[in-house]
C-alpha cells in the first residue's frame, strides 16, 4: 500500500475526515438562518464520507450534490445515505473542487467543512461565489488563528504548511473582497479538532 492509500484507508473508517461535529453542523445551519422547509439546492464540497451531507439531508428540505475527488469516500457516503434513509436527497459527484460543473447562480447553499484549504481559502471562495443564487449562502470551516500572537514554532510550522492561515477577521475581509456579506462565525469546540 502506498502512503496515499494508507491515509485514505485510515480516514474512511471515521465518522468524519476533518474537524467538526454533527451538532456543530446543525449550529451552522441555525447561525446561517437557513429555512428548514424551503426547497433548497445545496452542494457539499469536499464532503468526504458525508458526515455533514447526512446532517443536511436529515434537517433540510434539500437536494444535495456531495462532491469529493475520492470515489471511495463517495461510495461510502452512498451506503451511509441508504442506511439513513436519505439517499433520495443526495447525489454524489466525483470532481475536483477547483473544476466544479455548476452553472452560475445554480445553488442556494454551498457547504464545505474542513476542505476548502485544499485549494486555498481565497481561491475557493472566489471561484465558488458565481454558483450562488442572489442571496445564496456559503457555509464553510477553515483553520484560523484564535489569537493575534502565538509561539514562533507554531507560526513557523503553519507558515510552511498553509501560508494562508490567519485570523477569522482576516478571512471575513477576504469574503467581503469577493462579494460575500458575512453573517457570523463560531469557533469549533476543542472536542471537534
Ligand atoms: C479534511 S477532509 C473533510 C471531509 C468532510 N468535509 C468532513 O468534514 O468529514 C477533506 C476532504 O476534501 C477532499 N478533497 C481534497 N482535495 C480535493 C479536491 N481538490 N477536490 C475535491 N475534494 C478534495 C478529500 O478527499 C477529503 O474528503
Amino acid at each position: 500500500m502506498d502512503d496515499f492509500t494508507l491515509l485514505m484507508d485510515l480516514h474512511k473508517q471515521g465518522h468524519r475526515q476533518g474537524p467538526g461535529g454533527d451538532a456543530e453542523t446543525e449550529l451552522a445551519i441555525n447561525l446561517a438562518m437557513i429555512e428548514r422547509t424551503d426547497p433548497l439546492k445545496v452542494a457539499d464540497i469536499g464532503c468526504g464520507t458525508g458526515a455533514s451531507t447526512l446532517v443536511l439531508a436529515r434537517l433540510l428540505n434539500a437536494q444535495i450534490t456531495a462532491v469529493d475527488f475520492l470515489q471511495d469516500f463517495l461510495d461510502l457516503l452512498n451506503e451511509r445515505a441508504e442506511s439513513a434513509g436519505v439517499a433520495d436527497r443526495i447525489s454524489t459527484l466525483a470532481c475536483s473542487m477547483d473544476n466544479l460543473p455548476f452553472a452560475n447562480e445554480e445553488l442556494d447553499v454551498i457547504w464545505s467543512e474542513g476542505a476548502v484549504y485544499n485549494i486555498g481559502f481565497e481561491k475557493g471562495v472566489a471561484e465558488w461565489q458565481r454558483f450562488l443564487k442572489p442571496g445564496g449562502l456559503l457555509v464553510t470551516s477553515e483553520i484560523t488563528w484564535l489569537t493575534d500572537s502565538r509561539p514562533a514554532e507554531l507560526q513557523k510550522h503553519w507558515d510552511s504548511e498553509y501560508p494562508e492561515i490567519d485570523l477569522a477577521s482576516t478571512k471575513m475581509r477576504v469574503l467581503e473582497k469577493h462579494g460575500y456579506s458575512p453573517i457570523g462565525y463560531f469557533v469549533l469546540p476543542e472536542h471537534c479538532w
